[in-house]
């Protein structure tokens, strides 16, 4: 497998050629080393300035999830070379990697050293970098290799992450813990008056399945791969029973579903309403108060809690609702219950040994333990967001149709699985084009109806988009009811779920990048199993 990558990988270089490093490196050594086979990220480039510097180290470590036995997970240590130290923070006591911190307009560097026993590398999810940058699966390097990226931080403040992209690999890579937040900041977010500090908190929830021996389980069989993994043990920022004492004042929270395929319905146990502030790609032009958030995989919420009413004492619970999940896939509805431990009852299903996809869950405990003496207040207008039009795109009355469905044991985009340097007609895309784009899962046809529906997180790399349109066959399907009411379609997203029989609209930008750009479900089962192509943008 490792020397497979390497190979496909080698291949397409000499098609591609060397990067902007190589090129840099050969004209200051001519003679010296070779542009056509050097990698793309061997080298630091010599006209690349970084304000910061950061080494990210891919190892094999033990750390202590429950009490008893420490867990075996593949972790990543990040550690500042230049610039202010801040900017990593590293969580010892979990599999998760360091959340990184950087303001817009700043160029950084990272070293990603591979000590893992595996080829890996890491995608930057939601931000706009060069397709060289981006952690496209044919740049994954072995153990013992460096894979050095080179970007500025051109998006606006936002919640984003960054997570292992192996081919055929990304699911059991994530899960393993290669997974960690991307946080920017940027002047119009500074200039408001949110809550910051320990008063910000980012929160990103997975599911798992520890054996006896608290060690991570990921069977991988066939119902797996169809549905995508299920795990019964929640963990948010990487820890069981997750609990979080609060003062008596405005928080911003920050959440990322960071599940291999689990989707939430998030919603407070008393009733009180969801306070969205921001998406995927940052702030919205104002809050949205929802009943519940309906949170896919790869998909950011922010949402803004007020505690300054509540009693010292008091708690909360954040749940994860029981939703139907009939028409998401033949195991769909089966099993049930509540579960919020790791060997609660009889398994779910038959879906050997899997819990349900609708199943409910306590996500996380908040305690009021502390009266504060200061509050913020939720700004009326958080930011003001152009919206694109389709008067812009570059293709106003044909939108780029790309069909989901599942069969024979492989998920496809309008029929085709993932292949290395496989780039078809209609997978190219003008640079600097605004593209209208549909995801159509069994909207026209029975694609992804009967048997086979499933829900499928669409996701695109490169710059955000905004969705226009959300469309649905029949409403009375059940999975759309239970989850719809907590769609949020609004602002820049990078990540949309298509549930059966809908299509989704969207308008995507593609500027100043050329090179390849991935598009696929991030269902992380349903990627690895094909769902995902390269568009080519030139
Ligand atoms: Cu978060 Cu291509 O993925
Ligand atoms: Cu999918």
């Amino acid at each position: 497998m490792k020397n497979n990558v390497n190979i496909q990988r080698r291949k397409l270089l000499k098609l591609v050629g060397a990067g902007a490093a190589a090129t840099a490196a050969f004209a200051t050594f001519p003679g010296f080393l070779n542009a056509k086979t050097m990698r793309v990220g061997s080298q630091p480039s010599l006209d690349f300035n970084p304000d910061v510097e950061i080494r990210l180290t891919g190892k094999v470590k033990h750390v202590s999830i429950f009490r008893g036995p420490t867990t075996r997970v593949w972790k990543v240590t990040g550690e500042v070379l230049k610039g202010d130290k801040s900017v990593v923070t590293n969580d010892e006591e979990t599999y998760l990697a360091p959340t990184i911190r950087l303001h817009q307009g700043q160029k950084v560097r990272i070293y990603l050293k591979n000590e893992l026993p595996s080829a890996t590398i890491l995608h930057w999810h939601g931000l706009h970098v060069p397709s060289k940058m981006d952690g496209n699966p044919m740049y994954a390097i072995d153990n013992g290799e460096t894979f050095v990226y080179e970007f500025e931080i051109l998006n606006r403040a936002g919640t984003y992450w960054y997570h292992a992209h192996t081919h055929n690999l990304t699911a059991k890579h994530v899960y393993s813990g290669l997974a960690g937040f991307f946080i920017v900041s940027d002047d119009e977010e500074q200039a408001l008056k949110l809550p910051r500090g320990e008063f910000d908190v980012p929160l990103v929830i997975q599911d798992r399945n520890f054996d006896q021996q608290n060690q991570l389980k990921y069977a991988g069989g066939m119902m797996q791969r169809m549905h995508g993994f299920l795990g019964e043990q929640i963990l948010v920022n990487g820890r069981p029973e997750f609990k979080l004492p609060v003062e008596t004042r405005a928080y911003r929270m920050r959440l990322l579903n960071g599940s291999n395929s689990r989707i939430y319905k998030l919603a407070w146990d008393d009733g009180t309403p969801i306070k969205v502030i921001a998406t995927d790609g940052g702030l919205l032009e104002h809050a949205e108060t929802l009943p519940y958030l309906t949170l896919a995989p790869a998909e950011r919420r922010e949402i803004w809690v007020d505690f300054s009413a509540k009693e010292i004492g008091t708690e909360l619970t954040l749940r994860s609702l029981e939703f139907s999940s009939s028409g998401m896939g033949m195991m769909g509805g089966m099993g049930g219950g509540m579960r919020g431990g790791r060997s609660g009852g009889m398994m779910g299903g038959m879906g050997g040994g899997q819990s349900h996809a609708g199943e409910a869950f306590t996500v996380l405990k908040v305690r009021v333990s502390k009266k504060s003496s200061s509050n913020d207040v939720l700004p009326k207008r958080l930011s003001k967001i152009p919206a694109l039009s389709l008067a812009d795109a570059e293709n106003p009355q044909s939108p780029r149709r790309i069909t989901l469905s599942m069969r024979h044991m492989s998920a496809l985009l309008n029929g085709r699985s993932y292949k290395m340097n496989d780039i078809r007609k209609d997978e190219i895309v003008p640079v600097n084009t605004l593209q209208l784009m549909e995801f159509d899962n069994g909207f026209h046809g029975m694609g992804g109806m009967g048997m086979m529906g499933m829900p499928h997180p669409m996701h695109l790399h490169g710059e955000q988009f905004q969705v226009l349109k959300r469309e649905v066959r029949s409403k009375s399907g059940k999975g759309y009811s239970s989850l719809s009411a907590g769609f949020l379609d609004k602002g820049w997203k990078d990540t949309v779920l298509v549930m059966p029989g809908e299509k989704v609209t969207i308008l995507k930008p593609f500027n100043d990048f050329t090179g390849l750009f991935m598009y696929h479900c991030h269902n992380l089962e349903h990627e690895d199993m094909g769902m995902m192509r390269d568009l080519l943008v030139k």
